[in-house]
């Protein structure tokens, strides 16, 4: 069987009053449209097309710098129904597939495996259309599947155009479908303008291989959770919910420890290594990898940081930074982009360091702000010490060698170079580079002497 996929994202989304079209909404920190993606993809299916048409731009810049062979963009420029949608990907598939995978983009809770289960379904009963339903006393909206004394399948009816009594049926389309591709591909040409809005149902299809007596097959899921399509800012808001606790259990799962999983919140892209403990109200975002044996939280944000074995990180935010094995930030430190902290750095309270390297064992650990600098090793930033880094126009760098003692409330003022085993007196303002093993004092601070551990060196 050669499986080719059709996704729709052509929607504007009116229901979520939003400017940002709906399958960009994020939900645990990854657009709708790419949990669609993301599963036709581990099911190895050869071509995928995606239609899209509101925002049309903005959705294809979002994904285009995914790893997917074989997506393919198909614009639909107005929006006439989900029939319609899928017809603009006929010229691109025809010939190309014999089984023609149909989903929704604002399905982002549908798992692979039950798709794969509805493709291995429609191979074995060698069907025209197989399709997804749900039973639920909550109809969310969807369609209604009628079916005749027999259970046969007759055909669906959208909510909109129901009778009082096809609307107490709880049997709902979920919007996700294999069919036979010749026939779809010609029979989608011959739908009709359908319901209030005149508009090509896909949906109608099903009638129409009834009357052909063709065979219709499919799979009922008891499980609501995955079939929530996201039509409003509830749904999105009860799909971020479930996708969470979805993340939560298969990190428990890989061996980590959340000490409250209701407020650990995870993105769907995050890493994290066994024995690692999150404490509450920890927030990982974006591309965040996290090593073993850490703790994260209570309090902490990081997004897209990068955290070694080992690590401790109370109460802080960190945002696009690396942090080597066994470093200690917090509480309340800011790290922000491009920081990186090389093996067993202490950043303590009120921390702020930003654009900068901190060599292995240097210690930072009350109320600093480094920004563009270079700090060797076994360096000690006293307390209040900062890196004067903008002259009004343009962000200096500071540089300090190894071994290298800031004393407390020392101004930096950049460009600036302190030297290996260097001191500075406490509340010094050095706008002069300091050698090595020189001891500089005062404001602005002068070099008053060679430190006694340069005569030792030599
Ligand atoms: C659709 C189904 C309904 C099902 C429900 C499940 C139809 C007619 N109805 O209703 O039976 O229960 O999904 O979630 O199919 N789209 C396009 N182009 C269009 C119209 C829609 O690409 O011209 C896309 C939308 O972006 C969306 C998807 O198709 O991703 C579904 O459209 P939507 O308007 O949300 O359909 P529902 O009313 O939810
Ligand atoms: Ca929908």
């Amino acid at each position: 069987m050669k499986l080719a996929a059709v996704i729709l994202a052509a929607g504007q989304g009116t229901r979520m009053k939003s400017n940002l079209p709906k399958v960009l909404h994020p939900i645990a920190g990854k657009a709708m449209v790419r949990y669609a993606l993301d599963s036709v993809r581990a099911l190895g299916i050869g071509r995928v097309a995606l239609i899209v048409g509101y925002g049309a731009q903005q959705v294809r810049e979002s994904i285009s710098n995914l790893p997917i062979s074989n997506l393919q963009f198909v614009e639909q420029t107005e929006q006439r129904g989900t029939g319609h949608a899928v017809l603009q990907a006929r010229d691109l598939l025809r010939g190309k597939a014999d089984t023609i995978l149909v989903t929704y983009a604002d399905m982002p809770l549908l798992r692979g495996e039950t798709l794969q289960r509805l493709i291995d379904l429609h191979a074995s009963a060698r069907a025209t259309i197989t399709m997804l339903t749900v039973r639920s006393e909550d109809t969310m909206g969807f369609g209604r599947i009628v079916r005749n004394k027999r259970q046969r399948v007759r055909g669906i009816v959208e909510e909109s155009d129901a009778t009082p009594a096809q609307l107490a049926i709880r049997e709902l389309n979920c919007g996700v479908y294999c069919f036979d591709a010749r026939w779809l591909w010609e029979r989608l040409a011959k739908l009709k303008p359908s319901g209030s809005k005149r508009e090509y149902y896909l949906t109608d299809l099903v009638a129409m291989a009834v009357k052909e007596r063709r065979k219709i097959e499919s799979i009922m899921l008891d499980d609501v959770s995955e079939v929530i399509g996201v039509n409003t800012r509830v749904h999105l808001a009860r799909a971020e919910q479930i996708a969470r606790e979805r993340i939560n259990a298969a990190l428990m799962e890989a061996g980590v420890t959340l000490i409250d999983p209701a407020t650990a919140y995870i993105d769907a892209e995050v890493e994290i290594a066994a024995d690692t403990i999150i404490e509450p109200n920890t927030h990982l975002k974006g591309k965040t990898r996290v090593g073993a044996n850490c703790r994260i939280g209570p309090n902490a944000i990081l997004s897209d940081a990068s955290i070694g074995d080992g690590c401790e990180i109370v109460a802080s935010v960190i945002r696009e930074s690396i942090l080597e094995e066994n470093v200690h930030v917090g509480p309340f430190a800011d790290l922000r982009p491009g920081t990186h902290l090389a093996r067993n750095v202490y950043i303590g309270n009120y921390g702020e360091v930003k654009n900068a390297y901190v060599g292995e064992d240097t210690h930072i650990g009350h109320f600093s702000y480094i920004g563009d600098a270079q700090l060797g090793a076994r360096v000690n930033i006293g307390a209040g010490t900062i890196t004067a880094n903008y002259d009004g126009t343009k962000k200096n760098r500071t540089v300090i060698g190894d071994d290298a003692f800031i004393g407390s409330d020392t101004m930096l003022v950049a460009p600036v170079k302190i030297g290996a085993r260097a001191r500075t007196g406490a509340g010094s303002v050095v706008t002069k580079d300091v050698p090595d093993d020189s001891l500089a004092v005062g404001a602005p601070a002068r070099v008053i002497r060679k430190l006694n551990s340069a005569k030792a060196a030599q």
